[in-house]
């Protein structure tokens, strides 16, 4: 996939007006701070007076010394750095010592100092947070600025009063993971991206623009809104242009509003319409995306420009019909997934964003359900681009100002993203559900409205896992149930008017690569058969829902395993296995069953391994999942018969194990379309690495993800091996993270070493800013045995324009 940015580049918004957003990811310093002891934290709070006058926080002065801080870039998590502990409190956050019982490693302070040139005299300066985790306090040139107590929403402070312009600055922020937000493993310290924005004192307001397109026949309509604030110190007269530009950054439409006054520290609303003729729609296989530049201008100059990307498509959930996009019936074919990575936890590159979006594309799904917090923006870009629907959902179900702010700050961000299909309020709140049902209908009326203010052309849902009859569900558009397949068939009868979906189905658990399930290594066998109690397996779920026209569809639990929330094991298990894919992204097995289902193409997977040494004579279970017409199983040559492959099913023999091979072949109106084959394989001899792209961008943020494989002597995989390898890195990269995919495995995420896990492992390499090449050597490491043939592979990084960044500035 290319470059996910709009169709104008930063440069052109740049030439068209002096907005400047500046990435503030590289140079910061780090160093842990004390939840308890103030002697440790920087002496914060040691006394009284912290607060008692502005200006004398000394950490927050440029030239504090901080030469003994750690270097570092942003996103940061420094959970995924810190060891596993043995306390079950700690159990869902993936047994990190995070929280009030471990101070010494619950807060983080960062640091940054900074130039701001004489001449941004004039303009506002805000630094923007995507997202920390969790609560932060920002400290400026000695003064506090202000803070944010949740982790996930964005955040922003106006720091044009607090700057030294012609001088040095600094910018600190003390974050405290002390407090979660979630029953998963959620991360430490400034996992998304920070921003240095300036702008002009009339300014376009933030999140403010929407385009709302209405299809009729060949064309769509258009409504443009923003609004536009003055700053200044005088009232001015403003007006507004936008020009729409296609995937090819052709202008295709124009609109203006005509002159305002906005008086001084006012704003006014602008908006326009104009047409788009022969519109291309916004699909999930033609994910056709259009650009909005928003011009604002006054005394003939524009002093403010932004890019609105959009699309123009209809999607509408019906009581009978299910889910319509665009006027055609699509189920919904979704996974709800949390948002750590192997290697990297909650601090995601963007490019393993693509990287994870592409894997749940490929698996067939068309959907997505950012459970239970609102995504990185990211995410939402790629799934726009990538043509994946998104269920976005806010993390607190609550009318309070700290959850109604998080829940504007989703919808006005995220309100021109044609992936977003519904919002959601949130997921399982029992409480208000049942036992206080009042209050949950009160508390999401106050919600649904909101939303539907801020946006009325989307629906409003939660999920909800009792039966939808009252509390939040009251007030909801349409209706989400989690699991519990008795319940919609009643619902449905008695509301027969109201539109349903799986907001979260199936509980499916399964560990990569096992196929014989081992309580004492605390191990699930992959074979699509066990669930937990309150699910099913995945087969079972989608059967249900593909057979109900009036079912929209569902979200499966989940497309990836994540941290935390270990299931069905306690220690040493670290991660959950509800996965369709493993944390790294490598698939089970049951991927296949949904690229059968699914995707488009002919599809014929056949498992388990054939590797069972010690198990001759044993029946084992083989099992094929395809989507055409016959499956025949040869095992050693001999034909074990033909079989039929049900609809939305799989096929499956009992095959007695002796060293060998056996083959699937699958037909369709009976011609053989196509075949697979395992066998046995000899021991491990080498190592294999292959990368998912073999050049990158040299700009500091750009990852190659790469496989490392075990392979015999004729260069096939060893699906048992669990060597431990280790990486030596060179040149023009570093390597910020690996991992396995192994849902018990302690090892660090961050050393250069790995054991592989049913013969595989993942090593993530990002590049530096000079172009260049990475060079990685993956070799045996620290175990006596045979000798294993290293393996080398080297990434090239090529010169890139690098997203415009606020300089470092001399870091000791
Ligand atoms: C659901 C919940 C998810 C996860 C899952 C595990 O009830 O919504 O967040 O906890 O159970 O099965």
């Amino acid at each position: 996939m290319g470059d996910l940015h709009g169709a104008a580049s930063n440069e052109a918004l740049a030439a068209i007006a002096p907005r400047e957003q500046l990435l503030f990811d590289f140079g910061w310093k780090f160093k842990f701070g004390h939840g308890s002891d103030p002697a440790r934290d920087l002496e914060f709070g040691y006394g009284q007076g912290d607060f008692a006058k502005t200006g004398y926080f000394a950490f927050a002065n440029a030239g504090f010394d901080d030469s003994k801080w750690r270097k570092l870039n942003l996103p940061h998590d420094w959970a995924v750095e810190l060891p596993f502990v043995r306390d079950e409190e700690q159990k869902s956050h993936g047994y990190k010592p995070l929280g009030r019982r471990y101070p010494e490693t619950s807060v983080g302070w960062y640091r940054r100092e900074f130039e701001i040139p004489a001449s941004d005299l004039g303009r506002r300066i805000a630094v923007e947070f995507d997202g920390a985790f969790r609560d932060v306090l920002i400290f400026v040139n000695g003064c506090f600025i202000g803070r944010n107590d949740n982790g996930y929403a964005p955040f922003s402070f106006d720091l044009t009063d607090f700057l030294n312009y012609g001088e040095r600055n600094c910018i600190v922020a003390r974050v405290d993971a002390s407090f979660g937000d979630g029953w998963f493993y959620e991360g430490a310290g400034i996992y998304r991206h920070v921003w240095l924005t300036k702008s002009e004192a009339l300014h376009l307001g933030k999140w403010e623009s929407t385009v709302r397109t209405a299809v009729s026949g060949n064309s769509a309509a258009l409504t443009l809104s923003t609004v536009v604030q003055n700053e200044g110190r005088q009232a001015v007269s403003a007006r507004v242009r936008w020009r729409i530009l296609d995937t090819a950054g052709k202008t295709v439409a124009t609109a203006e509003a005509a002159l305002q006054s906005i008086a001084v520290d006012g704003s006014a609303n602008f908006t326009a319409r104009t047409e788009l003729a022969n519109p291309a729609l916004w699909s999930v296989d033609e994910p056709n995306i259009y650009s909005a530049i928003v011009t604002a201008e006054s005394g003939g100059k524009a002093c403010d420009a932004e890019e609105v990307t959009f699309g123009v498509r209809t999607a509408v959930f019906d009581a009978e019909k299910g889910f319509l996009l665009n006027g055609k019936s699509v189920k919904i074919h979704g996974m709800c997934n949390h948002q750590d990575h192997a290697g990297v936890g909650a601090a995601l590159p963007d490019r393993i964003q693509y990287f994870r979006l592409g894997v749940v594309k490929e698996m067939g799904c068309n959907a997505v359900r950012t459970s239970h917090n609102m995504p990185t923006p990211e995410w939402v870009k790629g799934c726009d681009r990538m043509g994946l629907m998104m269920m976005c959902e806010t993390r607190q179900m609550s009318s309070n100002p700290e959850a109604m702010a998080q829940l504007e700050a989703m919808v006005k961000r995220y309100r021109n993203s044609p992936s977003i299909v519904l919002w959601s309020l949130g997921n399982e709140e029992e409480h208000l559900q049942n036992d206080q049902a009042d209050q949950g209908e009160r508390i999401a009326t106050v919600m649904v409205r909101r939303c539907h203010e801020l946006d009325p052309t989307r629906v409003v849902s939660a999920a909800v896992s009792s039966d939808n009859e009252k509390g939040v569900s009251n007030a909801l558009d349409i209706i989400g149930f989690n699991y519990h397949l008795g319940l919609p068939d009643t619902f449905h009868k008695e509301h027969p008017r109201r539109p349903i979906f799986g907001s979260e189905t199936s509980g499916y658990i399964g560990t990569r690569g096992v196929y014989f399930t081992d309580p004492l290594r605390n191990t699930v066998n992959a074979y699509d058969s066990v669930a937990v109690p309150w699910g099913n397996t995945n087969e079972t779920w989608w059967k249900f829902y593909a057979a109900r026209e009036w079912e929209a569809g569902g979200f499966a639990w989940t497309g990836f395993d994540y941290r935390g929330e270990p299931t069905p094991y306690d220690w040493p298990s670290i991660s959950s296995q509800f996965g369709v894919v493993d944390t790294c992204g490598f698939p089970k097995d049951v991927f296949y069953y949904f690229k059968a289902w699914w995707g488009p193409e002919p599809v014929l997977h056949l498992f388990p391994h054939w590797n069972f040494e010690g198990r001759e004579g044993d029946e084992i279970l083989v099992w094929v999942y395809s989507n055409l017409d016959d499956v025949e199983l040869f095992v050693n040559g001999q034909s074990l018969g033909s079989q039929k492959v049900p609809r939305r099913g799989h096929v499956e023999w009992k095959v007695k194990y002796e060293p060998g091979n056996f083959e699937a072949r699958a037909s369709k109106d009976g011609k053989v379309v196509l075949t697979e084959k395992r066998e046995t394989t000899g021991s491990t001899v080498a190592i294999r690495l292959t990368a998912d792209r073999m050049e990158i961008n040299a700009d500091g943020e750009d990852v190659a993800m790469l496989k490392v494989e075990a392979v015999d002597r004729e260069g096939r995989p060893v699906p048992t091996a669990g060597n431990l390898i280790g990486f030596r890195v060179s040149g023009e990269g570093v390597l910020i993270g690996v991992g396995n995919g192994d849902p018990n495995c302690q090892e660090s995420d961050k050393e250069p070493r790995r054991s592989l896990f049913n013969g595989l492992a993942q090593v993530i390499l990002q590049s530096t800013k000079t172009p260049g090449e990475i060079r990685i050597e993956a070799v045996k490491e620290g175990w006596e045995g045979p000798e294993l043939t290293p393996a080398k592979l080297t990434i090239a990084t090529r010169k890139v324009e690098s997203r415009p960044a606020v300089p470092i500035a001399n870091i000791v």
